[in-house]
């Protein structure tokens, strides 16, 4: 923020004297212009403000996010890992690098706000998004989430952290009512806002589509006003995300501050958007009603109708305009709106056009995309020490997988990003070993649904997509056997088997693995000598054969670099460095959401009903024994703790201090985890909650001293009548370990 920027308690004077010029010479249509989107005459930006020639004042460009820049004209652009991979690694350092790197990305296209980083609570590990979020943890999700908004906001471009707020699942996302508790909302689905303004200072952010507690997320007053810009303080502007305003006036009078996208998908994207042109058609011709036409047309493709309510564009421009024309809302209302959005142009140095040049889809940030892929690969399970694989010990390796020779660069939706180049485990693999090792290639089952062209979503009707869905794909494959697989891996030294899920925006996803993937992994490591698997799923899958294969490693969506990130991964040139950021469970029944009350809800509402025991905070608490532990990963070193020691500070805070040493023969990562519990609440507490962590890097041999602080903030918890955060004198028990359920030592301090 500049000097002359101030905040008063309201929020409501954030501008600098040029703004408030500006604002004062604008007339009120000019206003209106500057609140709502309209189409980019370049078809580049997701969202777009036009310039006001008049005042000089330049347009404003919005572009996803969150995994690399989309642009609308299909430039190429780098593929970075899923943001789960990004925060697998627990290093925010990393976020910043990578948020910086796409900055520079954005930049080069002439692109303002990054729609970047998302990060809502994985409170479901069904949620289609999830390989776009961070955590199930607030504390990890907030300090990737600062780290991510610093490195975008460190290159000249304005991010924007969405999905505001508990917008956790994608199933009716647009009418979905999430009835939360005011401590859950606190403690877990605010936390990491809270953190970006406060720390971060982020520039803006996204109002979601869901309601919170009855209230549409973009007219919801009391989240957008009283709590993030009056409580929080956030000066920047809030946008609504794309077509979820339905009250141009309430939204407006609420705090939202920018309706996008302000123009029709078919309007935006006239050539691929068949289903649109269709719904057109038949109302315009009053053969159907729209609303009828869209029923018709969305359950023939297998959309939800809400999602076509992209027709309606003009919220915050004709109705706005009437509602301030005739006193429904007051002008000054929409004078903060301009000064918000101005204020954040004139910070970046928008208005005098300043920003630097950029540089994009070059080898060095293919390289930045390879690394935190590699830095967030977790490996899950490895028997015997049977990974790392070396080229002098095997002769043949047999690759299996539906999708074993593709990249999986990413999920479906809005973050879809366009690589101009891009490798698949089998090429990885391939190079790598140099023909040392011989490597067959089975794909063992049919594709995954989807398969690197991803489900039907809003994003990517086109009219073959359509003609697919109503007529059937002609081209689909015949059911592909096992048979030849396991033949294969009969005959090899070892067998990867590379195994995925389809996560996309806009439809929730089952936790089983799809098709007969799970059929294959174990018909492979029946006959298989040593079986590898390698997953490329959004998140926690069952892993029904977990027992009978040998190891197992995460790769989630590993990017452009996958082929090479795997293979590098699997020889040991790269360490597995991750760390799981979510809980996985044995079987869906194990996690605390699992009735339909609460996801996906009944009647469009889901209840809440689990409060804060989301994760391991429920694990915990239940007692039930994960498959895989939040924070869990293993190294092809080995790490030894010692001399742990824990200290009070003054008031409710602690410093942990533990010297951890790389006892093996390989250099490595290791991720140090300080939770915090209290021994005998007043109110209902999860048993322990992560409240310091840190990644180092060790060379073998090495060891170093890490110190942890642990803040007032993690030892309260928000009590919902006195409407604070409250810190209860008493036992605390600090706990550090490797994960969730591998704590080396505990200590118990006082606070009084
Ligand atoms: C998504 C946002 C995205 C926007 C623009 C929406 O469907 O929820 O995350 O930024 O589209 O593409």
């Amino acid at each position: 923020m500049t000097s002359e920027q101030m905040t008063t308690d309201s929020g409501t004077d954030v501008a600098s004297d040029r703004v408030d010029g500006l604002v004062n010479r604008l007339t009120l249509e000019e206003k209106i212009d500057l609140v709502h989107g309209d189409v980019d005459p370049d078809g580049i930006a997701t969202g777009y403000v036009p310039p006001n020639e008049r005042l000089d004042i330049p347009s404003l460009s919005l572009i996803d996010g969150p995994l690399g820049v989309r642009a609308g004209d299909g430039t190429p652009a780098t593929g970075f890992p899923a943001s789960i991979a990004l925060a697998a690694a627990w290093d925010p350092e990393l976020a910043r690098d990578m948020g910086e790197t796409m900055a520079a990305e954005a930049r080069a296209l002439d692109q303002d706000v990054l729609l970047a980083p998302g990060f809502n609570i994985v409170r479901v590990p069904q949620c289609g998004r999830l390989f776009e979020y961070y955590s199930e943890d607030p504390h990890l999700n907030s300090r990737i989430a600062v780290g991510s908004v610093e490195g975008i906001q460190a290159g000249d471009v304005a991010a924007c952290a969405k999905h505001y707020v508990a917008n956790n699942q994608e199933t009716a996302r647009m009418e979905m009512n999430a009835n939360v508790g005011d401590r859950a909302l606190r403690e877990l689905y605010l936390r990491a806002f809270e953190a970006v303004v406060e720390e971060a200072d982020v520039a803006s952010i996204m109002a979601a589509y869901n309601h919170v507690n009855g209230t549409h997320a973009t007219e919801n007053r009391r989240l957008l006003t009283d709590i993030l810009k009056d409580e929080f303080g956030f000066d920047g502007f809030v946008v609504s995300d794309w077509w979820a305003t339905t009250d141009g006036p309430a939204a407006a009078r609420a705090g939202l501050d920018l309706d996008m996208p302000g123009a029709t998908l078919p309007e935006m994207a006239p050539e691929t958007n068949v289903l649109y042109r269709t719904i057109d058609t038949l109302s315009t011709f009053e053969w159907l009603s729209p609303d009828d036409a869209t029923e018709l047309v969305t359950s023939i493709v297998g959309l939800e109708s809400s999602e076509c309510r992209v027709h309606r564009s003009e919220k915050f421009d004709d109705d706005l305009l009437q509602a301030v024309e005739d006193g429904r809302v007051d002008e000054s209302v929409l004078d903060e709106k301009v000064r918000r959005i101005l204020g954040q142009m004139d910070r970046f140095g928008l208005l005098e056009g300043e920003q630097p040049d950029g540089e994009i889809d070059v080898p060095a940030h293919h390289e930045r995309s390879r690394h935190i892929a590699q830095r967030g690969t977790v490996l899950l399970q490895n028997e015997d020490d049977v990974l790392p694989l070396s080229t002098e010990d095997l002769d043949s390796m047999a690759l299996v997988g539906p999708h074993a020779d593709e990249p999986k660069v990413g999920g479906g939706g809005s973050s879809e990003v366009d690589p101009s180049s891009k490798i698949g485990p089998l090429d990885g693999i391939k190079y790598r070993v140099d023909g040392d090792v011989d490597v067959s290639f089975e794909r063992g089952g049919p594709p995954v649904q989807g398969g690197d062209d991803r489900d039907v979503t809003v994003w990517n009707l086109s009219a073959e997509t359509v003609a697919d869905s109503v007529f059937g794909d002609d081209d689909d494959p015949a059911d592909v056997s096992v048979a030849p697989a396991v033949e294969a891996a009969e005959d090899a030294d070892v067998a990867v088997v590379v195994v995925q899920d389809a996560a996309t925006e806009d439809f929730d996803r089952p936790l089983s693995l799809p098709n007969n993937q799970d059929e294959l992994v174990s018909a492979v490591a029946e006959v298989a000598e040593e079986t590898v698997v390698v997953l490329r799923t959004a998140g926690p899958v069952e892993m029904p054969w977990a027992d009978e294969v040998e190891a197992i490693v995460e790769a989630w969506y590993p990017g452009q670099e996958d082929g090479r990130v795997v293979a590098s991964i699997l020889f040991g040139d790269a360490e597995p460095s991750g760390r799981l950021p979510v809980t996985f469970g044995e079987r869906p029944g194990d996690y605390s959401v699992n009735t339909r009350r609460q996801h996906p809800g009944i009647d469009f509402e889901a209840e809440y009903s689990e409060g804060v025991f989301v994760g391991y905070r429920h694990f915990d608490n239940a007692d039930i024994e994960p498959l895989f532990p939040f924070g869990h990963g293993l190294s092809y070193t080995d790490f030894e703790y010692t001399d742990v020691s824990v200290e009070s500070g003054d008031g409710p805070t602690a410093t942990v201090q533990v010297t951890v040493e790389n006892v093996g023969d390989r250099d490595g990562y290791e991720v140090v985890q300080a939770y915090l519990g209290q021994d005998d609440p007043s109110v209902e507490r999860p048993p322990k909650e992560l409240a310091a962590f840190e990644s180092v890097e060790l060379a073998a041999g090495e060891e170093t001293t890490i110190t942890l602080s642990i803040e007032e903030r993690d030892f309260a918890y928000y009590d919902e009548d006195g409407a604070a955060w409250t810190v209860d004198d008493g036992e605390y028990t600090v706990s550090v370990g490797r994960s969730s359920r591998n704590i080396v030592a505990t200590e118990t301090i006082t606070v009084e």
